[in-house]
C-alpha cells in the first residue's frame, strides 16, 4: 500500500503550520513596528552622520555661551578668568545653552575674545564690553580670511588683530576699526555679558560679518 496520501497529509499539515508560524511572525513584526513607531513619536529626528545639528549654522543669539574653538580646551566654556589682560585673544564659537549645540557649522560664527584695560576703550566699544572683555568676528572684512594674529601694528605701538592674508589690521579698542591694510570696514562686534564668571552673548552682531570680496 502506498504511503503517498499519508505523506501528502503530513506535508499539508507541515505547510499549514509553516504558514501559521509565518503569519504569527508577521503579526509580531507589525506589532513591534507599531510599538516602535509609537515610542518614537516624541523623539526628535536623529542627526545623521555628515549632517549638521539644528542651529549649528545660525548666527550667535542672545544668551549663547562661548566655548573655545581650538587648542587643548576646545569645546570648553570660556570663563573671564581664562583670558589674559592685554591679549592675546582666544578663538571661540557660540554655543546654544539649551541644546549645547556649538554653532560651528558656519565659519562666519568664529569669534575673537580679548580682555583689555577698560580705560583704553572708546565709549562705544566700552558699552559692548564686560569687564574690558570684547568679542569680534574672526573673519576678515577684506576677503574673508580668518584673522589669526595679535601683533604690534605697522602704524603704531599697540598690539592689534592682524589678518595675514593681505595684512589688514584692526584695533579692538576702537570697535575693531581698520588701522592698516586693504580691509574696507571694521570687524563685526558682538556684545557680551557675564554671569557666574562665564561669558555669554548679549545681542546679535553689530556690523556686517564676512569678507567684502572673494579671496
Ligand atoms: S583677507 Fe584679510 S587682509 Fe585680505
Amino acid at each position: 500500500m502506498s504511503n503517498a496520501p499519508t505523506n501528502i497529509a503530513s506535508s499539508s499539515s507541515d505547510n499549514i503550520a509553516e504558514l501559521e508560524s509565518c503569519a504569527e511572525q508577521t503579526r509580531r513584526t507589525l506589532l513591534l513596528g507599531a510599538l516602535a513607531t509609537t515610542a518614537c513619536l516624541g523623539c526628535s529626528a536623529p542627526v545623521r552622520a555628515g549632517e549638521d545639528a539644528p542651529g549649528s549654522d545660525e548666527r550667535p543669539q542672545k544668551g549663547d555661551l562661548l566655548v573655545f574653538s581650538e587648542g587643548d580646551s576646545e569645546g570648553k566654556l570660556i570663563k573671564a578668568a581664562d583670558l589674559t589682560l592685554g591679549g592675546p585673544p582666544v578663538h571661540a564659537w557660540p554655543q546654544d545653552p539649551k541644546t549645547s549645540v556649538v554653532r560651528s557649522a558656519s565659519r562666519l560664527n568664529e569669534l575673537l575674545i580679548i580682555k583689555l584695560d577698560p580705560a583704553e576703550l572708546d565709549e562705544q566699544t566700552k558699552a559692548r564690553a564686560v569687564d574690558g572683555i570684547l568679542a569680534y568676528s574672526a573673519i576678515c572684512a577684506h576677503a574673508g580670511c580668518p584673522v589669526t594674529a595679535w601683533v604690534k601694528s605697522d602704524v603704531g605701538d599697540k598690539d592689534v588683530f592682524k589678518c595675514m592674508c593681505h595684512n589688514s589690521e584692526y584695533d579692538p579698542r576702537e570697535g575693531a576699526q581698520v588701522v592698516y591694510g586693504p580691509a574696507p570696514r571694521r570687524l563685526a562686534a558682538l556684545p557680551l555679558a557675564l554671569a557666574d564668571g562665564s561669558l555669554s552673548v548679549a545681542g546679535g552682531f553689530v556690523g556686517k560679518v564676512g569678507g567684502a570680496q572673494p579671496g
